[in-house]
């Protein structure tokens, strides 16, 4: 059977009295949703018609309530320029539960997309160097964002834009020879590493002659040479073993590790197209893109030693990215640090005659601080990820011990949600804000938090299994119960929700709906008596079973697990 959700109902009706003067997708379109539930469900703005039908918004909607069925609603009202629908409470419930439980997980599949190719740039953590919080927000944003994406028909392809090339891998080298055992690195790769390069630059302020010695490597590396390719795989290698087991807890993988090194051989074409465009200009030596007339600052592309930078990987990587997945777009998750470099990228491909450069976007995020302390690697004072990530699933088997002792499985249910409640906190902010990070509260099973969701879900599930219901008579789930109504309004605005995530590259839409969700299921099983043997049973049960269903997904989309239990 092929059900109607509320939308369609509601354009249907319209279309049909506007004379099809706008089909049923073009009125579904315009169709918006009243602040407040008290002036109707669903209302029809008619400004864009007045022109067209030569009317004032307010008659054309006086009008159309003339001619439309007033019984298959609750109510319909005119209010000024707005034609405004209350539904009926039964069918709006029996329609949306109807579209859950068919569709399932599919519930909210959307085609905007068409099967178009989207790369996103996510996490790229530097090379001998610990993953930050940084990078932690870049994974988690990007990996819901392909989430998101691939739920509105795109087709996402996850880039580990890995940082392993640049002048600071001349530092390195340059350390290692002076202080390096190769027994240290390999027992504590990354720390050791790091604590190479921090005293290179303790000790480049008296020796200035050290900052040549390694700009020599990095000449080397550049031109392939073989003693420092050898160290410089080697320390990408461990680099890579350590990150992996970040990506493994959060549950987290990529398409391609493809990192700047991967473009080495692939600038020599962009530097060729600036000289055949005669974009390049020499400044001190270096070359540069003047960038005035996008108010710039110039986009350095070579030093005078004829070093490669950031941004000239970046083009060959923006262009090698257009051949090789022909992108409807092209996503760059990076902290809003970056803002400048991201404008300077588009600007110099938009110079070089790119006209695909508008389809490339900076996803910038703020800054994010733990327990009020900024995190910065330079300094030397490093909060692993790898630490924050035990911890939170400490606190999380806390929990269980107190709430749930005999739960099966604890460790790993422990696992998801402590891992979820991290990932959870950082997608439920707005990408742009920055915010402090307090492992106690983000992994407490109330309040705006992700176990607070998890167990709303896990609560839904267990209510099933001791009714042990499975399959619903879909022909007879409708229900009126007032105290049922928010919990299924929000369940039929899934797709608009994700539509609009998608829209504002926001998973924090998602997140923010998964709370409200959650606690509006709560107050429905706080007022109303679930398993009670009666007509609505079927009906209450289906309820539980897509408020189940929509949670699980909404936490999918965000990279969060949920336990059936917990
Ligand atoms: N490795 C860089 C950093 O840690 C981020 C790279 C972002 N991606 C890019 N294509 N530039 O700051």
């Amino acid at each position: 059977m092929n059900y109607m959700n509320n939308k369609e109902q509601v354009a249907t009706v319209i279309s049909a009295a506007l004379d099809n003067e706008l089909t049923v997708a073009e009125v579904t379109e315009k169709l918006e949703q009243p602040k407040t539930s008290d002036l109707g469900d669903v209302a029809f703005p008619t400004f864009t018609l007045a022109k067209t039908m030569h009317k004032a918004p307010n008659m054309i909607a006086a009008d159309l309530l003339a001619k439309i069925d007033q019984d298959a609603f609750e109510g319909v009202k005119a209010v000024g320029p707005y034609l405004n629908f209350f539904l009926k409470k039964g069918n709006f419930a029996a329609t949306t539960l109807q579209a859950v439980l068919t569709q399932q997980a599919d519930y909210g599949q959307q085609d905007l997309g068409k099967g178009g190719n989207v790369p996103i740039d996510m996490s790229s953590p530097n090379i001998a160097k610990p993953i930050s919080m940084g990078h932690l927000r870049s994974t988690v944003i990007g990996n819901s964002l392909a989430n998101i994406l691939a739920k509105t028909g795109y087709n996402p392809v996850k880039i580990n834009h890995l940082g392993d090339w640049g002048t600071q891998f001349g530092k390195l080298i340059q350390a290692y020879k002076m202080w390096g055992s190769e027994e240290e690195v390999k027992a504590d790769p990354i720390n050791k590493l790091l604590e190479y390069y921090v005293r290179f630059h303790q000790e480049d302020k008296e020796h200035p002659e050290l900052d040549d010695a390694a700009r020599e490597w990095f000449r080397k590396l550049e031109d392939g040479n073989e003693e420092a390719t050898e160290l410089w795989k080697w320390f990408r290698s461990e680099s890579l073993k350590s990150f992996m087991k970040i990506y493994d807890e959060l549950d987290v993988e990529f398409d391609s590790f493809n990192g700047e090194a991967f473009y080495n051989d692939k600038m020599a074409e962009v530097v060729q197209i600036l000289e055949d465009k005669d974009l390049l200009h020499e400044s001190k030596g270096a070359e540069v893109v003047d960038l005035e007339k996008y108010n710039l600052n110039p986009a350095l592309i070579k030093k005078s030693d004829g070093a490669t930078l950031y941004i000239t990987r970046d083009l060959a990587a923006a262009i090698y990215r257009k051949r090789e997945y022909k992108f409807a777009q092209s996503l760059y998750v990076v902290g809003a640090e970056q803002l400048n470099h991201f404008k300077q990228l588009k600007a110099v491909l938009t110079e070089m005659g790119f006209e695909w450069a508008k389809d490339i976007h900076h996803i910038p995020f703020g800054l994010i601080t733990l327990n009020g302390q900024k995190l910065s690697t330079r300094s030397g004072r490093v909060v692993l990820l790898e630490d924050v990530l035990s911890d939170s699933t400490k606190l999380a088997m806390q929990q269980i011990e107190e709430k749930n002792p005999s739960l099966a499985n604890k460790e790993q249910v422990a696992h998801q949600v402590g891992v979820g409640a991290v990932i959870f906190h950082d997608l439920k902010n707005e990408r742009m804000n920055s915010f402090d990070f307090n492992l106690e509260e983000v992994v407490r099973f109330e309040g705006d938090t992700g176990p607070y969701v998890q167990y709303a879900r896990a609560r839904a599930e267990s209510i099933l299994r001791k009714a042990n219901k499975t399959d619903f008579d879909l022909d007879n789930i409708s229900i009126d119960d007032p105290a049922a109504w928010d919990t299924i309004k929000a369940l039929s605005e899934f797709g608009a929700t994700i539509k609009r995530a998608v829209a504002e590259y926001e998973p924090s839409v998602i997140a923010k709906y998964a709370i409200n969700l959650a606690r509006d299921f709560n107050k429905y099983y706080a007022n109303s008596k679930i398993l009670v043997e009666d007509d609505g049973l079927n009906a209450r049960l289906a309820l539980v079973k897509s408020v189940s269903i929509v949670l699980k997904e909404s936490l999918r989309l965000l990279g969060v697990q949920s336990p059936d239990e917990m």
